[in-house]
């Protein structure tokens, strides 16, 4: 299987992802959010580019079971239930909840690939269970970072690093080119040390200057959500189920 690999989704179109088998990784937090509102019960995802979007698909939506969450510049959004910290999202906060989510930098790049045959939502906390589902499709995969603001960042490439590794691990021959290269290099000398990794990062830094130094320690914690967010419809979810899918995402 090859293993083609994007540091930020400026890299890429979005024609280019339709069809194929995506992994998106936001580590800081996106990812690690979904996952964790996912683990926790809720029972669907919304990805939105822009808080207007946001704005008014929740108001299109049954008032009572729907959230808006995310963040900009770190923080929750004005008129927002919740914030892109993973610890907000307790299962009695999100239990049943469809939440319309809308981040910097995550939701841009799921938004971006929209248009796969599969996208899954990748980070430290569910990579086992993501290689589990890239290894029993067996087929060729693209990882997109979303790095930040356009730039590219540590945390996602590492994990995009390790997913690599395990696959190998697996006994799978996996291919890849210099960004894959430079993945699997970047996995080998931070993967033993992940939440020092995400401390010095940019992003980690800048985290833990405006309060959310737990949120790293979450984040750093490899499979402790095995759940496998996977894009269904229009919609981000653990299973698929028939459904109206009421809401799309929207650039
Ligand atoms: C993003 O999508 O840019 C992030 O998840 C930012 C964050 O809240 O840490």
């Amino acid at each position: 299987m090859h293993a083609e690999v994007f540091f930020t989704p400026h890299q890429v179109d979005e024609m280019y992802l339709r069809d194929k088998t995506v992994l998106v990784i936001d580590v800081l937090r996106a990812s690690t959010t979904i996952a964790a509102a996912l683990y926790n019960g809720a029972r669907e995802i919304i990805p939105v580019a822009t808080v207007e979007s946001a704005m008014k698909i929740v108001g299109n939506l049954a008032g009572d079971v729907t959230l808006l969450g995310g963040e900009r510049n770190g923080k929750m959004i004005e008129g927002f239930h919740l914030g892109n910290s993973p610890l907000e999202y307790k299962e009695d906060r999100v239990r049943g909840r469809s939440i319309v989510f809308s981040t910097t930098n995550g939701s841009q790049a799921m938004v971006k690939a929209r248009f796969a045959r599969e996208m899954a939502m990748l980070s430290f906390v569910n990579v086992s269970t993501v290689a589990g589902f890239v290894s029993e499709t067996d087929a060729d995969f693209v990882i997109l970072c979303a790095g930040r603001n356009g730039h590219f960042s540590m945390e996602d490439s590492v994990c995009a690093g390790m997913l690599m590794q395990k696959l190998i691990d697996q006994g799978h021959r996996v291919t890849y080119g210099d960004a894959g290269s430079a993945a699997l290099t970047l996995y080998k000398s931070n993967g033993r040390s992940l939440l020092k990794m995400l401390k010095s990062s940019e992003h980690g830094r800048y985290l833990a200057e405006i309060g959310f130094g737990d949120d790293l320690k979450f984040c750093a914690e490899v499979d402790s959500l095995p759940v496998l967010p996977l894009l269904v419809g229009n919609v981000v979810k653990l299973k698929k189920e028939p459904e109206l899918a009421p809401a799309s995402i929207q650039s």
